[in-house]
């Protein structure tokens, strides 16, 4: 099928490439003609893994290209996909102005029938306004269907997720749109599900809360679990064998971050209230994020005392694992508050350090992981990252005035390390 994505970021460009992939015609639109020059020299301006070769195998067979001429994409298309940012504006609620801006573009350019696709993130009823917005703005007659199709693909696999999805949700306002929607998503091989609009818009952000709240859940157990002198790693192990609860998103840490899961949850507590509802669960996990951090840096002041002038290495900036993103990043915030106290930070990441350098200054840079300990006084881990697991201990060990680990992510063994002779705090354990 001829589709059109508009906006790529993370969700847009994998969708797109994806889409290609399985053989439709795609156009990528951005307004960003920076961005736009860069894909169509074969740059890529996100990490993820795979989606750099599926990109340049896509160009060249001719079924992906870019453009910022949101008219083009419309006029060469049956079906618009809009995956435009809806960022979070300081109340919780999200700002939709970049939708509405796309919808009146959409509308202005659309001469024949259109099937258009929300695919960004948004609150419950935007579709019912989108259509609205459509409808004004749209100087031929023609007719049109909107159809909210929430994405769930998670950044560092989103290759993977887009091409082996859990299941497709396409809410719709009526019949005509849904074939289009099953030849687009055939060739992924999962199941469908089609509902109205506002629940298909609802299943996203309830997904979404449902994970941080899972989160929040183990992390609050390991707080028991430090109380009472448990292991939260065999009690999430021990839980996540029932398989109604499932082992994943029961790794505890200093808390969940990243554009989608804080930005997400305000934003369902908000329309929540919009729509008449007090939604105190979510302001509960909320809370508990918020505190999982505060405990954490509580751990490393008790332990190393003043940190005023203290030197920290910190091992991960991105958010958490196989990404370089930094936004929301735990990690991040972390280091602004050591830094806040005092704190002389040495700080690695695998592949978030370039963007984490417009958030995160004053900090040496340090490019091999196991030269971040040169000095320091504690290490610090942040981020989730398997090769983390791969630290040179012995080494690490040596360069540090003393050998004192405070693990955000439980990558290591307690028992393991303190036969090593580290000091090792983690979480829950
Ligand atoms: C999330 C959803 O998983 C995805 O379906 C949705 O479309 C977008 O939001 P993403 O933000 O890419 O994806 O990351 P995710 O893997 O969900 O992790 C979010 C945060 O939770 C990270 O900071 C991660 O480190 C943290 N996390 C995750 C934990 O602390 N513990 C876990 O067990 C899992």
């Amino acid at each position: 099928m001829k589709l059109t994505i508009i906006g790529t970021g993370y969700v847009g460009l994998v969708t797109g490439a994806c889409f290609a992939e399985v053989g439709h015609s795609v156009i990528c639109v951005d307004n960003d003609a920076a961005k736009v020059k860069l894909l169509q020299s074969g740059g890529i301006p996100i990490y993820e893994p795979g989606l750099e070769e599926l990109v340049h195998k896509n160009v060249s067979a001719g079924r992906l290209r870019f453009t910022v001429s949101t008219a083009e994409g419309v006029e060469q298309s049956d079906v618009i996909f809009i995956a435009v940012p809806t960022p979070p504006q300081p109340d919780g609620s999200v700002d939709l102005s970049f939708i509405e801006k796309v919808a009146r573009e959409i509308a202005g350019a659309m001469t024949s029938y259109k099937i258009v696709v929300d695919k960004s993130t948004v609150p419950v009823k935007t579709g019912d306004k989108v259509a609205e917005t459509i409808k004004r703005y749209c100087k031929a007659q023609v007719d049109f269907d909107v159809v909210s199709n929430p994405e769930f693909l998670r950044e560092g696999f989103a290759v993977e997720d887009l091409m082996k999805p859990d299941r497709i949700v396409v809410g719709v306002r009526s019949q005509r749109p849904v074939a289009a929607m099953k030849e687009i998503y055939t060739p992924f091989n999962a199941p469908i599900i089609v509902t109205d609009i506002n629940s298909a818009e609802l299943i996203k952000h309830a997904s979404n809360s449902f994970l941080a709240l899972k989160i929040s859940y183990i992390n609050a157990v390991s707080v028991l679990c430090e109380a009472a002198g448990a292991n939260v790693q065999d009690v999430a192990n021990g839980m996540g064998m029932d398989d109604r609860i499932g082992r994943r998103f029961l790794n505890p840490s200093l808390g969940f971050g990243g554009s989608c899961f804080p930005k997400d949850l305000s934003a369902f507590i908000k329309i929540a209230e919009q729509i008449g509802y007090d939604f105190r669960l979510l302001k509960e996990v909320q809370r508990i994020n918020t505190e999982q951090m505060e405990r954490f840096i509580k751990k490393i002041s008790d332990t190393l005392w003043v940190l005023k002038d203290k030197r920290i290495g910190v091992l991960g900036l991105a958010f958490k694992q196989n990404t370089d993103d930094v936004r929301m990043s735990p990690a991040i915030d972390l280091c602004h508050r050591l830094q806040k106290d005092g704190a002389i930070l040495r700080v690695h990441d695998p592949k978030a350090m370039e963007k984490a350098k417009a958030l995160l200054q004053d900090v040496t840079y340090v490019e091999n992981m196991n030269e971040v300990a040169e000095g320091c006084d504690a290490l610090v881990v942040a981020t989730e990252w398997d090769e983390f697991k791969k630290l040179d201990l012995e080494r690490a060990r040596k360069a540090l005035s003393h050998p004192i680990m405070f693990d955000g992510r439980n990558l290591f063994d307690p028992q393991e390390m303190e036969r090593l002779g580290w000091i090792y705090k983690s979480i829950g354990r």
